[in-house]
């Protein structure tokens, strides 16, 4: 949870842009002594590109880390309330429905500290109507003389890119009450982000249409990769290649180019929970086909995943029982430390249920994190034998080192550069890559003795020479029926 104590200044109290009058105060408050530790230390306790000088720049000015939540309520006028909202693991709804305690708790402590009037604003994601719940308890709960709004304002920032999407966001969402007090906060909090986003991008709307406009910009944005995912499957079936197919579709204006990238399916800690919440809903609201037709998004989200590892143990002669398997990247997608609901983890869990060695490599991703995710009891019941046949390396080249494959899991840049004819000298032989993210050159791996396959593509194992008009061309044959016409 964090609060903002807005304050306004001289122009020369400061420093500050020239034109800006108003410093924020922001405190970041957590119960968690040992999380503020890690806010306040030099290494921050997540990475993500340009938050370390964001961080730098303003804490101890007008930034600030702090496990003393009462003070920071009391002294805020606005409270931001960006509490986890994780799925249920147990009763009605579970597996589904977004746990609201942490939202119920944060929203009982404004109540029980608060001293003066506060806006509240709820930045988690959180299911349509939510704000009900901490309008009732703030509500109920208020002291004379205090008085509270809720408004919602979700958040789009996309991890790896967080801190341009909040600098430049293409839209601010702010929902609120109806009434003149509703409207009110509404333009204050509009206030603060007219400070640096200009006031065209700042939409506003009734709170509950606010809620559902995050579950569904999500639930949009998955349905995209899910429906180029469904059509990746086509694509290795007939012959046709999915980015081909996705730069024909995406020139559509109505459609347009962006999520359209095949993979091995999507991760990260928002998509497919927000779904199921959506899901959740419809199914309270006793609207069944609308619940299907989003249950259909993550069905075809792990029917990608089980797809593509499937297809590598098929192609290592149906066993990797005790083969070594190189895995690249872990992470969700490149840019961040984040695992949660990582493809990759899908991946590794089949290929140890297998019997698989697995030897893994991720820029950003510390060992004790891929430990937790592949020994966590939902994924193994068995962590003792998953720590034995796991290796965690700390450069791509060891990790590759007599492996009979490579798994590519995350389109991690330094990928790209790898010397893929020094990793082939060093890898067991027949030497397969299975490039899940499409991010490699192809033509090139065949031509050094690769077997590869990739996403939504079929390639042949080898590579021919045309000699035409005595202009040699090289050939990478793309086969149009499933069958190796032995080149
Ligand atoms: C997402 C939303 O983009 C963001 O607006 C919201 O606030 C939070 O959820 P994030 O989960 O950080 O952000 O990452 P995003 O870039 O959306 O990627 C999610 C997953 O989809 C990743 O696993 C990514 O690799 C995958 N993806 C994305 C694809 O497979 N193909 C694509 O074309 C785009």
């Amino acid at each position: 949870s964090c609060s903002v104590r807005l304050e306004r200044v001289l122009m020369e109290d400061l420093p500050r842009c020239d034109t800006c009058l108003v410093i924020f105060h922001l405190t970041v408050c957590d119960k968690s002594v040992e999380r503020i530790n890690q806010w306040n230390s030099e290494k921050l306790p997540i990475y993500e590109p340009g938050l370390d000088d964001v961080v730098k720049r303003c804490r101890g000015r007008n930034l600030f880390f702090s496990t003393d939540i009462a003070k920071s309520i009391q002294e805020a006028d606005l409270i931001f309330i960006s509490v986890n909202t994780p799925t249920k693991t147990i009763g009605n709804g579970k597996g589904r429905a977004a746990d609201l305690k942490y939202i119920e708790g944060a929203a009982r402590m404004i109540a029980d500290l608060a001293t003066s009037n506060k806006i509240v604003v709820e930045k988690s994601t959180v299911p349509v109507k939510a704000a009900e719940i901490i309008m009732k308890i703030l509500r109920a709960n208020t002291k004379p003389g205090v008085n509270y709004q809720i408004l919602s304002n979700p958040e789009f920032l996309a991890e790896g890119t967080a801190i341009v999407d909040l600098v430049e966001a293409e839209r601010v969402l702010i929902g609120g009450e109806d009434t003149p007090d509703g409207q009110k906060a509404v333009q204050e909090l509009c206030w603060v982000y007219e400070h640096w986003i200009p006031a065209k991008n700042i939409l506003t709307t009734n709170t509950w249409s606010s809620e559902l406009s995050k579950l569904a910009a999500n639930a949009f944005l998955a349905q995209r990769i899910s429906s180029i995912n469904s059509l990746s499957a086509v694509c290795e079936a007939t012959g046709a290649d999915v980015s081909e197919v996705a730069r024909a579709v995406g020139r559509d204006s109505r459609i347009g180019p962006k999520f359209l990238e095949a993979s091995i399916g999507f991760g990260g800690s928002c998509f497919q929970k927000d779904i199921l919440n959506l899901i959740y809903l419809c199914e309270c609201l006793n609207l069944p086909e609308v619940a299907a037709y989003w249950q259909q998004v993550v069905s075809l989200n792990d029917y990608q995943k089980t797809r593509f590892t499937r297809k590598v143990i098929e192609s290592l002669f149906n066993t990797v029982s005790d083969k070594k398997i190189a895995i690249l990247g872990f992470s969700f997608k490149k840019n961040t430390g984040d695992t949660r609901e990582s493809p990759a983890i899908h991946v590794c869990k089949t290929l140890l249920d297998e019997g698989a060695k697995l030897h893994i490599y991720d820029p950003k991703v510390e060992k004790d994190q891929m430990l937790y995710e592949l020994t966590h009891p939902y994924v193994t019941s068995e962590p003792e034998s998953v720590r034995k046949n796991m290796e965690i390396h700390s450069s791509a080249y060891s990790a590759v080192t007599g492996a009979h494959a490579i798994v590519l899991c995350t389109e991690w840049d330094e990928f790209k550069e790898l010397d893929f004819k020094k990793i082939y000298e060093v890898m067991m032989k027949p030497a397969y890559l299975f490039d899940g993210r499409k991010i490699l050159d192809h033509d090139a791996l065949l031509e050094i003795g690769f077997h590869v396959q990739t996403i939504g593509k079929r390639l042949l194992k080898g590579v021919f020479y045309i000699v035409n008009d005595n202009v040699k061309c090289r050939k990478v044959v793309q086969l149009s029926e499933h069958k190796d016409i032995g080149l």
